[in-house]
């Protein structure tokens, strides 16, 4: 019988320090996560600053609570997993150097992860992976449609070219007087609301898989400028409900014709917009036509940043021979394709 193996992971790179203890890459055995959302709320986003501050205050703390809910000791790690970017990076190199120090004093292999591969392996604590397979990761950050045909290897076959997809619902969010983040709000209003405009859907040039959401996000605010000028009432729920029509609409279009171009076995969500309810259940509805291709969506635990993910994937890479040494540093921009 093989060893078990286990595997911490540290998540530092946006407002959310996380630690985490995953066995053999695929099962939870502590997934601790402190948030800062309500220190950043009233400023409308993440300020770095603040958020450097309590990872620093937070990471110790969070760390401990994970090993000691896995009943383990650090002489029991097989590495240690950390998001070396991209991010923040004031707030990545909390993590890094907490991982680098740990490491050092008790003598364990260090694995540098992708914060957008520990997004798309959050699904591998869900279920097993089958290849060729495409991710659309969707975050505050990013946007990005993932090709796989193996394990620890990223094809980024469309991206987007300005806003991300929760970026757009921030800024939209913001224009409506929503508290931060926004996506959530929007989410529940719009399934309050209908989709009453018609708010624009950037297609791109023809077959391209790339996204674009600052005509959207502009043409909204343009929308709500110019019915306040004209002293008319909007309705946000409405406003709501359009602009994630267009959001969704253009999202899971450009999946599912990937899906069936690259003749995928699974479609994997991933990323804080996974945790959308439109997007969910239209990818969904989308889906049904295609044969024999699964689609998984994590719980929403596990869509928002924790370190379970970075430690499921960072499991893949040490398995895979990757390690880094104690020079590593925090790479705010960080290409998926290059890891
Ligand atoms: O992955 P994540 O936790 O952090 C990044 O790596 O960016 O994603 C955060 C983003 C925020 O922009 C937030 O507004 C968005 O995910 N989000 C949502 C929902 N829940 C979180 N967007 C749309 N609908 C939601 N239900
Ligand atoms: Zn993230």
């Amino acid at each position: 019988m093989e060893k078990d193996m286990y595997i911490l992971g540290i998540e530092t790179s946006c407002d959310e320090t996380a630690a985490s203890v995953v066995k053999n890459g695929k099962e939870i055995l502590s997934n601790k996560v402190a948030s800062q959302i309500e220190s950043h709320k009233r400023f409308g986003g993440v300020v770095p600053e603040i958020a450097s501050r309590h990872h620093v205050e937070q990471i110790t703390i969070v760390i401990e609570e994970a090993m000691k809910e896995a009943g383990l000791d650090f002489s029991q790690l097989d590495a240690i997993a950390v998001t070396k970017g991209p991010g923040l990076v004031g707030a990545l190199l909390i993590g890094v150097n907490a991982a680098k120090a740990l490491a050092f004093a008790h003598q364990i292999p260090l694995v540098g992860v992708h914060h957008i591969a520990g997004h798309i392996y959050a699904n591998r604590l869900v279920t097993d992976m089958r290849f060729p397979l495409i991710a659309l990761v969707v975050s505050g950050g990013h946007t990005e449609l993932v090709l796989m045909r193996e394990h620890g290897t990223f094809e980024v076959i469309g991206e987007t070219r300005d806003d991300a997809a929760g970026e757009a619902y921030d800024k939209v969010a913001r224009t409506l007087n929503l508290t931060y983040p926004g996506g959530p709000v929007i989410d529940r209003l719009a399934h309050e609301g209908k989709a009453l405009i018609d708010f624009p859907r950037a297609w791109l040039e023809d077959g391209s898989y790339d996204f674009s959401f600052s005509g959207l996000k502009s043409a909204v605010i343009n929308t709500l400028h110019n019915a306040e000028q004209r002293g008319e009432q909007y309705n946000p729920e409405d406003v709501a409900a359009s602009f994630q029509a267009s959001v969704v609409e253009v999202l899971t279009e450009k999946t599912v014709r990937a899906a069936k171009q690259f003749q995928v076995k699974q479609v994997l969500l991933a990323g804080g917009v996974a945790a959308n309810r439109g997007l969910r259940s239209e990818l969904q509805k989308k889906m049904e036509e295609l044969k024999d291709v699964e689609l998984v969506i994590p719980p929403l635990s596990l869509c928002t940043d924790n370190a379970a993910m970075i430690a499921a994937a960072g499991t893949v890479f040490y398995e895979k021979g990757k390690r880094d040494g104690y020079n590593m540093n925090a790479y705010p921009g960080l290409e998926l394709d290059h890891v």
